[in-house]
């Protein structure tokens, strides 16, 4: 997470939000043969070129990275139904040569998973929105958008889907890619409690999958990205909610290591309390090393006692959490990083729990520190680690809901997804900036089962997959999954031309 407290902040916020002037746009004359049909087959207005600049622009900016938004498509394709979408594909079937993205809310920071250079983008801008259904108690949601409208509209009938934690964050990408949410030690990842898709398939035609006709297709959707279908509905199951607990607090460094043994027990039995859920994020500088954890509980007030109760001993220099409605707390934990203008960079690791070792956080923090310091001294940015406990609780969730991709099941050891983030204002800093994580990662690589060793623990059986949510393009996501070779299968027998795999962007199999 990027913070407020930071001079980092200030600037990138006054920073013009300028889009740069092309790169010698040179669409090939395919691409724009591709674009000319898809717009003949659409209502008028569907489809952008440079030319309509207001439209095109406006498309063009909705990322949440400056790097993406330096990218420019040939055509955007803004369709308004499953049927725009399909025609749009069908179209592309027939120029092989043509790439192209899918972006719903723009959140990865991935250049070229949700955007694309020259080619053909398709932005899910006009396709966007929920509606509930009380006598299925199934929420309707549309890709596009962010979760503050999708959980403010549920919120009227006292309902909520597992999603984001901030709300500011896109729809599809989160759902499609896992979706770790407040509600996730209840509930399981957002993409378990999703019972039907409406997609586009990768020859065009509209399928709406559901666990009946396809059993193995629902397990896969459930964190493959966009490599089974371009979705354009999603069914989800609406659970009751009511007012919450949350919001952040700020800390001073001088509070660490009550914050790091805090953290290491909130770990340790966070499925004690599953309406309990944090985000432990340390800033990576120099000087400061503060922390800021966002905070939830499913319920009025935090208990007194618990994993949670650990942490609210500690005194914090900022404090915004209170009593509020559900919809409140995501807006409000969206908002320091909305003004944002950075390129971004976000790179994953899972880590095991090990008992023995409490100082596992900080060590990881200090090497990303030691690592990220002469770019922090050269040039304006900012590196932050988050951890986030995923606690066993989690899988349990996600095995009764019928299993998703990522392979979570009941009897999963207590793990910490890390978000190693990094942002920085200049795209002659991307190679040094996206080298960093790496490194630490690797670091990560060497230095884990080094810990388990020294704890007795045997590293051999332990399953760590990576979470898609918060994975760099260069990380092997789906090569992680216990079930990977059964996927992949799966992608090629339902993408015989390798369509999605080879021709849009995302992470694949
Ligand atoms: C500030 C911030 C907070 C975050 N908080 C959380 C969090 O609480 N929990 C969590 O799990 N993750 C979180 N994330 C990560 C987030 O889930 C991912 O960035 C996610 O991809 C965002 O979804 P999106 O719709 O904006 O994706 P996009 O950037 O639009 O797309 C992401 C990927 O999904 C594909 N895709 C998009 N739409 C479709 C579609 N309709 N059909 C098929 N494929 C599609 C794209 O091609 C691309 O590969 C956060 C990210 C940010 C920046
Ligand atoms: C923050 O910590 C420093 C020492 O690390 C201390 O001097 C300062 O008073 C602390 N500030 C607050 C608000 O606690
Ligand atoms: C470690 O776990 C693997 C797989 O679970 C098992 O085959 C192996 O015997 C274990 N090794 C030790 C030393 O316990
Ligand atoms: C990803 O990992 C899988 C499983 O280990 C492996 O088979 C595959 O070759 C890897 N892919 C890449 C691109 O490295
Ligand atoms: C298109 O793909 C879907 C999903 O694989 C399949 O059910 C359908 O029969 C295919 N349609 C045609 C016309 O081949």
């Amino acid at each position: 997470m990027v913070f407020p407290n930071t001079g980092f902040l200030a600037a990138l916020t006054l920073a013009q939000a300028t889009l740069p002037l092309g790169v010698l746009a040179a669409p090939s004359s395919s691409t724009l043969q591709a674009c000319a049909k898809i717009a003949a087959l659409l209502p008028s207005g569907r489809v952008h070129y440079p030319q309509n600049l207001v439209e095109y622009n406006a498309e063009r900016s909705a990322y949440w990275s400056t790097a993406s938004r330096a990218l420019e498509p040939a055509c955007i394709v803004v369709p308004q139904n499953a049927e725009h979408v399909s025609a749009a594909i069908m179209t592309l079937l027939r120029f092989p040569s043509v790439n192209f993205a899918v972006r719903s809310g723009g959140h990865d920071p991935n250049v070229e998973h949700a955007s694309v250079q020259d080619d053909v983008l398709i932005a899910m801008t006009a396709l966007a929105g929920v509606r509930y259904d009380a006598a299925t108690g199934l929420a309707h949601v549309k890709p596009g958008g962010e979760w503050n409208d999708v959980i403010g509209e549920l919120e009227k009938s006292g309902v909520a889907i597992a999603g984001g934690r901030l709300g500011l964050v896109g729809i599809a990408g989160l759902l499609l890619q896992g979706g770790l949410s407040f509600l996730s030690a209840q509930h399981g990842l957002a993409a378990d409690s999703i019972i039907g898709w409406e997609t586009i398939a990768a020859n065009g035609s509209i399928i709406n999958i559901d666990a009946t006709q396809h059993p193995d297709l629902t397990v896969a959707m459930r964190g493959s990205g966009s490599q089974f279908g371009i979705v354009t509905e999603f069914k989800v199951k609406a659970r009751p909610i009511g007012k919450v607990w949350g919001g952040i607090r700020i800390y001073n460094a001088s509070q660490e290591t009550e914050l790091y043994a805090a953290l290491h027990k909130f770990v340790a039995n966070g499925a004690s309390d599953p309406k309990a859920a944090i985000i432990h994020s340390s800033i990576v500088f120099s000087g400061i090393q503060s922390h800021v954890v966002f905070y939830f509980y499913d319920g009025p007030s935090p208990p007194t006692e618990g994993v949670l109760a650990e942490y609210l001993r500690i005194s914090s220099t900022l404090d915004t959490t209170k009593a509020r409605s559900y919809s409140d707390l995501l807006k409000s934990n969206g908002e320091p990083v909305a003004p944002l203008n950075a390129r971004q960079s976000f790179r994953t690791y899972t880590l095991p729990f090990i008992p023995s070792n409490p100082a596992v956080y900080v060590l990881t923090r200090d090497k990303f520190t030691q690592i990220a310091q002469p770019f922090l001294a050269r040039t304006t940015s900012q590196f932050t680690v988050d951890f986030q406990p995923l606690p066993s609780a989690v899988g349990a969730h996600s095995e009764l809901a019928g299993g998703n991709a990522m392979g979570l099941r009941g009897g999963d050891p207590d793990r910490t997804i890390l978000v190693l983030h990094g942002s920085w204002e200049f795209a002659s800093d991307d190679d040094a900036g996206h080298a960093i994580a790496r490194e630490v990662s690797e670091w990560l690589d060497a230095m884990v089962p080094e810990w388990l060793g020294q704890a007795g623990m045997n590293s051999t059986g332990l399953y760590m997959p990576l979470f898609m949510n918060d994975g760099a393009w260069d990380q092997n996501v789906t090569g992680s999954y216990g079930d990977y070779a059964r996927f992949k299968a799966l992608q090629e027998q339902m993408d015989p031309q390798q369509v999605f795999a080879q021709r849009l962007g995302g992470f694949k199999y």
